[in-house]
């Protein structure tokens, strides 16, 4: 296979102490980090200097668990709303992409339409829209209702939401707000567009109160990997935040992916696929694996099989087993491609209950040295499994201040990622085209 001409493109995931869910305990993290503005401004600052893409927040509209007993051994029951804290990353930042999650289950478009576009111009066209689904059922009390939305019901809700978000921010063409001081007119009104939407799910007549995006459209990022939301994947999204566990799994939705946007007429490189990765780096291998293991022993079992009941059923409760003995039979619950692949995972590894929370816990870890990490993503990029990594760190501030220190200068060296961001916007950065409007006429 020959080499590829392009550049890794990487995702700095927020997470409060760290990714690891037991990081806020570790001595190297910040137990009190989560709403402290000045350790995320570090942290955007760090992912800047190393020219990462963008900056990541995943989110939930809801406490985390209603199980609080596991809930209060972590440090995830407050997080900030993910874009008031993109707007004020926005104003110490210059370069790097803002990326927050918004399910399409609990929000009305208009509003998504409207802050994202807010968030584009407050960062001169660095804003992106994770768009979910909403994965944790607890969503719905918060929002009149007693039961979660069905997940096929939920895509059908996703597919007409963001057609008409991307038809809102249509509202206005570029050039329409002339502002003329000596005729008076402020917006040419042929410029200015009504959506007059009508559909399943939605009324929404229009416009919206927001100039054109700086991107035209704030990059559209997506997560999701059941049939369901491979479907819309391919249709809409130019990032995509994928899980994959070993390397062939990657390949395969690399493939699947980019095949379906080209049977739809896209160009596949306008998807980019970035698996979620988290390394953990020492100066030598058995130094990184210790490191790796002092995070695991601080994982509370408590915690660890309220993990593993949250992805297999929430109705499920393991306590009484034996935590070194096997899964009991497959339990019950709908929770989608995630709950399928850890099923899958017990059973083609033979792993007990508390491995398999571990495993759960530990996500996806690449332990070495800052060049085996590099080695790491060399690899699966010449492989075609990925267009580059949504980073976690494990810990924070340290776990990414390292990464940026030794692995990046490393990947750049092998040609593999910039030195220099290219672009002013998070479009450009990407090497993602900048849509026409829908309504405008050459
Ligand atoms: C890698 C990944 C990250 C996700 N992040 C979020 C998130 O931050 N918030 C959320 O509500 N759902 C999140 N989801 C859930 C999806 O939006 C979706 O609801 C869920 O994966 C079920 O759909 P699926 O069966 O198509 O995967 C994520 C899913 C994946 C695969």
């Amino acid at each position: 296979m020959t080499r590829r001409t392009d550049q890794l493109k990487l995702g700095a995931f927020l997470a409060n102490s760290g990714h690891h869910v037991a990081a806020w305990r570790h001595p190297l993290a910040q137990a009190d980090a989560s709403l402290d503005f000045a350790h995320f401004r570090a942290i955007a600052e760090t992912a800047e200097r190393g020219k990462f893409d963008a900056l990541f927040i995943a989110d939930v509209v809801a406490l985390w668990g209603h199980h609080h007993d596991a809930l209060s051994r972590t440090a995830r029951a407050e997080h900030f709303e993910p874009l008031t804290l993109m707007s004020a990353l926005a104003a110490v930042t210059t370069h790097i992409g803002l990326i927050a999650t918004a399910t399409t289950s609990y929000n009305e478009p208009y509003h998504i339409a409207r802050k994202f576009a807010s968030l584009d111009h407050l960062s001169g066209g660095r804003a992106a829209w994770n768009l979910v689904t909403s994965v944790v059922s607890d969503e719905a009390w918060n929002f009149g209702r007693e039961q979660h939305i069905d997940h096929g019901d939920r895509y059908q809700r996703a597919e007409e939401f963001h057609d008409v978000v991307k038809g809102l921010w249509d509202s206005w063409d570029d050039d329409a707000f002339v502002r003329d001081k000596a005729s008076g007119q402020y917006f040419d009104p042929a410029k200015l567009h009504t959506l007059n939407h009508r559909g399943e799910h939605f009324a929404v007549r229009g416009p919206l109160n927001v100039a054109r995006p700086p991107q035209g459209h704030p990059v559209l990022v997506q997560a999701g990997a059941s049939p369901a939301g491979r479907t819309l994947a391919a249709r809409v999204a130019e990032v995509i935040f994928a899980s994959a566990s070993d390397l062939a799994d990657a390949q395969a939705f690399y493939q699947d992916i980019k095949a379906r946007a080209a049977d739809l007429g896209r160009d596949p490189d306008h998807i980019k696929i970035l698996p979620g990765i988290t390394p953990f780096i020492a100066e030598s291998r058995e130094q990184a694996q210790a490191l790796f293991d002092e995070f695991q022993a601080l994982i509370d079992p408590v915690l660890g099989l309220r993990l593993l009941a949250d992805t297999l059923g929430e109705d499920i409760d393991l306590s009484g087993h034996d935590l070194d003995g096997p899964l009991p039979e497959t339990p019950v619950g709908q929770r989608g491609s995630r709950r399928d692949k850890v099923l899958e995972l017990a059973q083609k590894e033979n792993l007990s209950i508390r491995q398999l929370y571990l495993r759960l816990a530990g996500g996806n870890p690449v332990i070495g040295t800052a060049a085996d990490i590099a080695d790491h993503f060399e690899a699966w990029f010449e492989a075609r499994a990925c267009d580059g990594f949504n980073v976690f760190f494990p810990y924070f501030p340290g776990g990414i201040e390292v990464f940026v220190d030794q692995v990046i200068p490393l990947l750049q060296e092998r040609g593999l990622f910039r030195r220099e961001y290219q672009g002013r916007t998070l479009r450009e950065n990407l090497g993602l085209p900048r849509p026409a409007n829908r309504f405008s006429r050459p």
